[in-house]
Order: C-alpha cells, then structure tokens, then sequence
C-alpha cells in the first residue's frame, strides 16, 4: 500500500521538481502523478514545461494562468496593508504560496486525488505555507513533501531522475536558488550565504544598476481607487498591465532591490537578495496616499494591523481566521483611499513629490501659515493646558522630593 493512490503535484520544471514525480511512484506506491505548474508571470516557457512533466511520468500535466487572481487576490490585499516583513520584505514569494495551494487542492477535487505534493525541503518557509495553506482549505487531503524525506545530496538527485529519464541540466546550474513571479524575484544561497559578500551584478534581472540607469529623472503617477491600483500616468490600466508597466518604469531606475538578513519561520536566519520594482512603489504610494485620507488614530491603529498581516502572510497563515478578521478592519479602512501619488524615479529612489485626493482630509485652512488661517491659535493653550497636566503634576511631585 502506497502512500495515496493519485497526486496533484506542484511542478516548476526544476530537476527536483521532475525527480518527485518517479519518486513518489516508485518509492512511495502512488499510483498516478498529475502535475500542476501555475503561471504566475515568472515568464518560463510553459510549453516545454508542460510536456517534461509527462516526458517524466505524469499522467496530466496541468498549466493554469493564476496571474490575475495573484495580483487582484493577493497583491493587491498585501498593498491595502502596506505589508512589508520585517520592516522590508513585501512578500513577493510568500504572496504566491497560498494561491499555488489553492490550485492543487482544486485539481485535487476535479480529478479525484486523495494527496497533493510539493517539492519544498524541510528547511524553507515554503513548507509551511504550502502544507498550512492545503490543510486550511481541505484538511482531509494528505500532503506529501518528497524533498524534505528523501535526504538525497544535489548529486545524486540528479543521478536519481538520469535513470528515469530526467536530463540533467545542461548548463552548469547557477549558484543561486531563484524564485520568481510577476511581482519579484527572491535569490538566495551560493555566494550571498555569506551576510558580508556584496550580490554580485549577475544576480538581478528586473532592476538595473545604479550606473545603467537613465542621467534624467522620470515622473510616474500613481491612481487609486478605495485602496486598489488602478492606474499608471492617468491610463487606466488592468492589475496584471499594472504591475509589469511599473516593473518596467521603476526597475529601469534602478529602484526595487533588498538585501537583507531574515528570519525564517523554520527559526534559521537567511539571507536573501530581492527585486521587487513595482511592488515596493506601490505600497510606499498606497501609504502616502492613507497619510492624506486617513484619520490620525487610523492610521496609528493600522500599524500594528499591518505589522501582524505581514507576518501571518509570511507564516502561511494567509486562511485563517486572524487573517480574515484582519482583512475586515483593512478593507473598511480603504473605502476613501481614492486618488494619485506623484513619485520621481531617479538612480535607485523613487522619491514621492506629491499626491492629491477628492477625499483628501488635509485642509489648507488649518495648515497654512498665511493670513486665510483658520485655526484658532487661543484654543491652543487650553488644550495644552490639559494635555500636559499630568507631567506637570509629577515634575511638581518630583521637586518636592
Ligand atoms: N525568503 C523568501 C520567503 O520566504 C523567499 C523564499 C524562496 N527563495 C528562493 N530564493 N528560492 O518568502
């Protein structure tokens, strides 16, 4: 008896990938392997993907477009909370994991299949998500994780799918473990395990370098509506045009790359290198906007909301309840998000010069320093007054000794 009879597989087209799916009938009994690679703008041929599944033994082998779904129901949630992990990372993988799980459980439905599986080794945050994501969705379907049990060295994977007619990889494999998608890119691993070595040029593909970028500035403007990008320099354009218009624009700048040490949910620190051009514009214009259309005690409430987003996205918990209990407080807090940000893109900034809102709260009136002023400066001292008496009562407190 096998582990289950018929698996939904998660295929990228990677050697591991291809190598679970001979390991999981040989090693593991299951009778019937249909793969599923999703599209999420990662720009891979899908084509030969598709049929190197079946040329490795799956019975189907799926492509599905997630692309719009992943920028409309992922992205532009995360951009609503202005979610940045630890205080950087805007979740450009971890945003794609839970989608990719929802596929799985779906074709695990149309096709009768009592497991999914995944490629993820046991030392990622991608586990978590995938298999947290699955059990959340359907927790009667099991979930199987070859690479994490395996314990075969890179090496013999390799020699492992040779016997199965898996070709190993004709050029010398990079380095790197990359991840990528519509909204970035995540590259890890090689050379930058060392938190002191500098990213070598070679390892970005979406944002230029600081020498290669234009000698002039460029203006971008950037429209909302209730929280939701909607457009670029006054053309209204559709989610997916949206983000790869702005990759293009920002990441010519130079603007959109992360370096940084974080901490994984697996308890390991990592290092990792992150392009992420138009996501990291959009939240930084998303927030300036919330600074010209949201109350004060809003905005300082939804910090701590946004803090706690980030982090649950980050730890697979994008189904649960905290989640959707979240996502009740964000998008009530957007209906008046409504309006443009102005940014300068120039060598590696993207510096916000303006912004503008019919549901704008800033009023001139209150603000301005000159004689239209219409603040009443007498009330001031009152308030103050009253605002400051408790620390004039304990400095008095405090002299007396
Ligand atoms: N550290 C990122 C995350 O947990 C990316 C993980 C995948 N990275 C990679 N280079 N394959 O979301």
């Amino acid at each position: 008896m096998g582990r289950a009879k018929k698996v939904v597989l998660a295929y990228s087209g990677g050697v591991d990938t291809s190598v679970c799916i001979p390991y999981l009938k040989e090693e593991w009994g299951v009778e019937e392997v249909i793969t599923l690679a999703a599209d999420l703008g990662q720009g891979d041929e899908l084509g030969p993907i598709k049929q190197k599944a079946l040329d490795s033994g799956a019975s189907i082998s799926l492509v599905v477009d997630g692309r719009e779904s992943f920028v409309t129901d992922y992205a532009f949630p995360a951009i609503a909370a202005n979610t940045l992990y630890e205080n950087r990372y805007p979740l450009s993988t971890a945003l794609a994991r839970p989608l990719i799980a929802k596929m799985l459980v779906e074709a695990a439905a149309e096709y009768g299949a009592d497991a999914v599986a995944h490629g993820c080794t046991g030392k990622g945050n991608d586990q978590v998500r995938f298999d947290v994501s699955i059990a959340a969705l359907n927790p009667e379907l099991k979930v199987l994780a070859p690479a994490r049990e395996w314990g075969m060295s890179r090496e013999a994977t390799i020699s492992y799918g040779e016997q199965f007619g898996i070709p190993a990889p004709v050029k010398k494999s990079s380095p790197y473990s990359i991840d990528r998608n519509l909204l970035g890119r995540s590259i890890e691993a090689g050379p930058l395990e060392d938190p002191m070595t500098e990213p070598p040029e070679e390892v970005f593909a979406m944002t230029r370098a600081i020498a290669d970028t234009p000698d002039q500035p460029e203006y971008v403007e950037i429209g909302f509506e209730q929280g939701v990008p909607v457009g670029v320099n006054g053309d209204r354009l559709a989610p997916i045009a949206l983000i790869e218009t702005l990759n293009e624009l920002v990441g010519q700048h130079g603007i959109g790359r992360i370096d940084m040490i974080e901490n994984r949910v697996v308890g390991i620190k990592s290092r990792e290198i992150y392009e992420t051009p138009a996501l990291l514009v959009l939240i930084h214009a998303h927030r300036d906007l919330e600074s010209l259309t949201l109350t004060a005690d809003v905005t300082r409430y939804k910090f701590g909301v946004e803090q706690s987003y980030g982090e649950l996205i980050y730890q697979g918990l994008w189904y649960s309840p905290l989640k959707e209990a979240l996502d009740a407080f964000i998008q009530q807090t957007q209906q008046r998000v409504t309006g443009t940000v102005r940014l300068k893109l120039f060598k590696g900034n993207a510096t916000i010069v303006g912004r503008r809102s019919d549901t704008s709260i800033y009023t001139p009136d209150l603000a301005t320093y000159s004689d239209d002023d219409k603040f009443d400066h007498k009330a001031a001292e009152g308030f103050i007054y009253v605002w400051g008496l408790p620390t004039r009562v304990w400095a008095e407190k405090m002299r007396q000794g």
